[in-house]
C-alpha cells in the first residue's frame, strides 16, 4: 500500500504529463477536423488511457487512507480529482470505478463545505493546472487568473474603506489602488481578446468546463467568476444590492463553487452598507469638505472602471468567444453549451443584467440600475461643495 502523501504526488504528477499529453494529443485530433469531438477505434484508446489511467491513481490515493489533514491539501486533491473528472465529462468516457473516485471527491467537498467538483479556483489560485499543453489554453488560464487577482486586489482595498471612513485622506489611496485593480482587469480581459483564438477557446478549451455528475449529482461547470472578491466590489459600491432577488440568485447559486475562504468574504459582504450610502451619509451631516468632494470623484472613477472591465467581458469576450460561434455549432451541441447548464440565451440575459447593472445603466422597463443614485450624487458633491 503506498504512503498516500507519495499517492497524491504521482497522480499529481501524472496529472501534468501523461494526462496533459493525451488530452493535447486528443484535441489536436479534433481541432484538425474542426469538431469539438471525434469519436473512432485510435481515439477511443487515448480515452481509455485518461480513464483507467486515472481512475488506477486515485484508487491509491484511496487505498493509502485517511483524507490530507490540511484543509488546503484537501483543496487541491479536489480539485486534482476534479481535473480528471472534467477531462472525462468532456471526451465522454465513463469513468471506471466512478463510485470510488466519486466518493473521494464528495468526501472533500463535504469536509471543506464545497462543490465535489474542480472549479476555476482550482486551476489559478491553488496550482496552476492546464489540461492540455495548448498555448491558447494557457493564455486562457493566465489572463483569467489575473483577472481573479486584479479583482481581489480591488476587493482588499474597498473593504478597508467603511472602517476608515469615506472622507479620510487614507480612503483616498483605496479608492486610487481599488480603480488601479480595476484597469488591469481590463487589461487582462483586453490581451486575453486579442490573444486567445476564438476557435480554440470554443473546441478545446470550453468543453473542459462543462457541468459533471457527483454521486448521481449533477454540478454545474466551472468559470472564471467562481471567486468573491467581484460581488463585494458589486456591493461595496452599491451598484448590486443584497436585497435584490435576481442578485441574491447570482450570489447563492455561486457559493458552493468559491474556495471556503471566499465563502467567508461573500457571507460579510452581504451585511456591509454600501460606500454610496456612506457617502450621503456623511455629505448630509455637515458642507462637503474638498476631500470629500475628492473622494467621492474617486469613487465615481471606481465606479467607472469596474463598469468598463464587466462591459468588456460581455461584449469583447462572452459575445465573440461564445455566443458567435454557438451560431455555427452544430444543432446537437447548442444545448450543452453554457457552463452553467440554463440555455445560452438565458445565461447572456443575466450576463446583460450583470453588465447593466455594473455599468449602472438603466435599461427602461427591464433592469433599474444605480444610474440616479450616482447622478445625485454628482449633485450632491458639486452643488453642496460650492
Ligand atoms: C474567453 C474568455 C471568457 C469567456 C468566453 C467568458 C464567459 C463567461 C460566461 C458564459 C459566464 C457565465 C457562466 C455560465 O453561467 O455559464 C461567465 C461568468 C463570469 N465571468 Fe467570464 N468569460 C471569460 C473570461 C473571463 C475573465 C478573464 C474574467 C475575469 C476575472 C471573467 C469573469 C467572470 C465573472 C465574474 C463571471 C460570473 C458572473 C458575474 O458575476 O458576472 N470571465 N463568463
Amino acid at each position: 500500500m503506498a504512503h498516500q502523501g507519495a499517492a497524491v504526488e504521482q497522480f499529481d504528477r501524472w496529472l501534468r504529463h501523461e494526462f496533459l499529453d493525451l488530452n493535447t494529443e486528443l484535441e489536436e485530433a479534433y481541432f484538425a477536423a474542426h469538431r469539438e469531438i471525434l469519436y473512432g477505434p485510435d481515439l477511443e484508446v487515448i480515452k481509455q488511457a485518461i480513464a483507467l489511467n486515472g481512475a488506477k491513481l486515485v484508487a491509491q490515493i484511496v487505498e493509502a487512507g485517511t483524507t490530507p489533514v490540511d484543509a488546503r491539501e484537501r483543496y487541491q486533491l479536489l480539485g486534482a480529482v476534479g481535473l480528471y473528472l472534467g477531462a472525462c465529462r468532456r471526451h465522454e468516457v465513463d469513468v471506471p470505478e466512478h463510485e470510488l473516485v466519486e466518493s473521494l471527491a464528495n468526501l472533500l467537498g463535504a469536509s471543506l463545505g464545497v462543490a465535489p467538483r474542480y472549479v476555476f479556483a482550482h486551476q489559478c489560485l491553488y496550482g496552476y493546472r492546464t489540461f492540455t499543453a495548448l498555448d491558447d489554453e494557457r493564455v486562457f488560464v493566465t489572463h483569467n487568473g489575473l483577472g481573479v487577482l486584479s479583482y481581489q486586489r480591488a476587493a482588499h482595498a474597498l473593504r478597508r474603506i467603511p472602517a476608515m471612513g469615506v472622507s479620510s485622506p487614507l480612503a483616498a489611496y483605496l479608492l486610487e489602488d481599488a480603480r488601479a485593480a480595476l484597469d488591469d482587469v481590463l487589461l487582462s480581459n483586453r490581451t486575453l481578446s486579442e490573444t486567445l483564438n476564438v476557435d480554440r477557446f470554443f473546441l478545446n478549451i470550453r468543453p473542459y468546463f462543462k457541468p459533471y455528475q457527483v454521486g448521481g449529482v449533477e454540478f454545474r461547470g466551472a468559470n472564471a467568476g467562481d471567486f468573491a472578491a467581484i460581488n463585494e466590489i458589486d456591493l461595496l459600491l452599491g451598484l448590486c444590492a443584497a436585497h435584490d432577488p435576481f442578485y441574491q440568485r447570482v450570489l447563492t447559486e455561486k457559493y458552493a463553487y468559491v474556495p471556503p475562504e471566499d465563502q467567508v468574504l461573500l457571507r460579510a459582504a452581504v451585511t456591509g452598507v454600501s460606500l454610496l450610502e456612506l457617502l450621503f451619509r456623511e455629505a448630509a451631516t455637515g458642507p462637503v469638505t474638498a476631500q470629500l468632494r475628492a473622494n467621492a470623484e474617486r469613487f465615481l472613477a471606481v465606479c467607472r472602471a469596474h463598469g468598463a472591465a464587466y462591459t468588456f467581458h460581455h461584449h469583447r469576450l462572452v459575445k465573440p468567444f461564445l455566443e458567435t460561434p454557438a451560431k455555427h455549432a452544430p444543432e446537437e451541441r447548442v444545448n450543452d453549451i453554457t457552463a452553467s447548464g440554463p440555455p445560452l440565451d438565458v445565461v447572456l440575459g443575466g450576463l446583460q443584467r450583470l453588465s447593466d447593472l455594473r455599468a449602472a445603466r438603466d435599461r427602461p422597463g427591464v433592469v433599474v440600475t444605480a444610474q440616479a443614485s450616482l447622478n445625485k450624487l454628482r449633485e450632491v458633491i458639486n452643488v453642496e461643495g460650492r
